[in-house]
């Protein structure tokens, strides 16, 4: 079996979905359920005795040798993450604990457990650390885009915490011979992903009637990857990674945010027609812009292209359209986890006061 931590979030969930659509081997999902963590993305799991969850937090690091010496898997796939740079930002002390003690706590019981292990068990174990393309900081416009031996410069609490644990995951490689691999991602979409990120956060107050928040000038960069892809991606490091290494992964799908935000009222237009007529790009608002907002991210994924033989199945055209037709039709699911506490977050980061409950929202 592997053990997933973060498993209950956008990109976790899907993963544990994906992973028991196309295997047999059974899932241990360990997460703390913050406001970002959902039991009912796994829901259709409920009754599959395959995956077992495990309600716990990453930095009990007991907890998480008690989990490795009775279930024994092979693999952590270590997902759990503070993950919004907004934020952190706003509260950095949550993603030095989540992020950085997180990954050094389960470092150390991986540690714990491989020295009480024999031979086969330690040949075959991987850590396989899930990061991103943010802790190498910011391009300009014709920069090319980053390598796996681009410079870590990270410019948000977010990024640095995340390039902190990435530092962390190589030391315990080449102290300890931690047989890990590292992902660094670009921007994923897709379904359950939580509607405080770009694209979910578009679609739903596209919905609503809410106006739609363009960070500055709106041209800043990222390079947007389906997340079922990504979760390929990852089970090609599992599988094939070489360890102490790190890959790039990434879309070739660099795209402004304006014209992201475009296409997502474009396609709504289509499928969901305003009853006031026009475009839901009416309700487009430029307002401030991030601090430190990066420029522009791209990724280079030739190495994981080439060495492990991956490659995203999806475009940005198939992706974003099967993502906007999930939402539309998943919109009890959007009520539910815009509760309180995502009506608080809303409240400071966009001012003003909180908007109201949505219909069917827990309170
Ligand atoms: P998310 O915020 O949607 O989910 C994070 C999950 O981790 C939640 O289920 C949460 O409950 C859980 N968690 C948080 N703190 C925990 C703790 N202390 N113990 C146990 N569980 C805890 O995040 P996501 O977007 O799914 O990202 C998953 C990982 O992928 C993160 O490490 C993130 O840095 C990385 N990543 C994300 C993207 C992206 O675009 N979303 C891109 C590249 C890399
Ligand atoms: P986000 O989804 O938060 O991902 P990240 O900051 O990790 O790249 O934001 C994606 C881009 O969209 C980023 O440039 C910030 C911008 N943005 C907005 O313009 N408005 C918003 O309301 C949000 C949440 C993001």
């Amino acid at each position: 079996m592997i053990l997933v931590t973060g498993g209950a979030g956008f990109i976790g969930s899907n993963f544990v979905l994906n992973w028991l659509a196309h295997h047999d081997e059974p899932v241990i999902n360990l997460d703390v359920l913050t406001y970002a963590g959902n039991l009912e993305n796994l829901a259709t799991l409920k009754h599959d005795a395959r995956h077992a969850f495990v309600h716990g937090d990453i930095c009990d690091g007991n907890l998480v040798l008690q989990l490795l010496r009775n279930h024994k898997p092979r693999a952590i796939i270590h997902f759990a993450a503070e993950s919004h740079v907004d934020r952190s930002i706003l509260g950095p002390e949550a993603f030095v604990q989540t992020n950085i003690m997180g990954t050094f706590r389960l470092l150390e019981a991986a540690r714990a457990y491989l020295a009480e292990s024999d031979d086969a068990i330690k040949n075959s174990f991987r850590f396989v650390h899930v990061s991103t393309d943010e802790v190498y900081g910011t391009l300009a416009p014709d920069d090319p885009a980053f390598t796996e031996t681009h410079r870590i410069a990270p410019n948000s609490p977010y990024s640095a915490s995340k390039a902190a644990a990435d530092h962390l995951v190589r030391s315990y490689y080449h102290t300890y011979k931690m047989p890990v691999v590292t992902s660094n991602c670009s921007n994923n979409y897709g379904p359950y992903q939580f509607p405080e990120k770009l694209i979910p956060l578009i679609i739903h107050n596209a919905l609503a009637g809410k106006k739609l928040p363009i960070y500055g000038d709106g041209l800043q960069v990222r390079d947007w990857l389906y997340v079922i892809d990504h979760c390929t991606a990852i089970e090609a490091a599992l599988e094939r990674g070489k360890l102490g290494e790190t890959y790039n992964v990434g879309g070739c799908n660099e795209q402004p945010n304006l014209v992201v935000v475009r296409t997502l009222c474009e396609i709504l237009d289509q499928l969901r027609p305003r009853a006031s007529g026009g475009s839901y790009a009416d309700q487009m608002t430029f307002v401030a812009d991030r601090p430190g907002h990066d420029r522009r991210y791209a990724i280079d994924a030739t190495k994981i292209m080439r060495d492990l033989g991956w490659k995203p199945a999806e475009t940005f055209a198939t992706g974003i359209r099967k993502t906007v037709e999930w939402y539309v039709n998943n919109s009890a699911w959007v009520s539910n986890v815009t509760s309180g506490a995502y009506r608080e977050w809303v409240g400071k980061q966009y001012g003003g006061a909180a908007p109201a409950a949505p219909a069917g929202g827990k309170v």
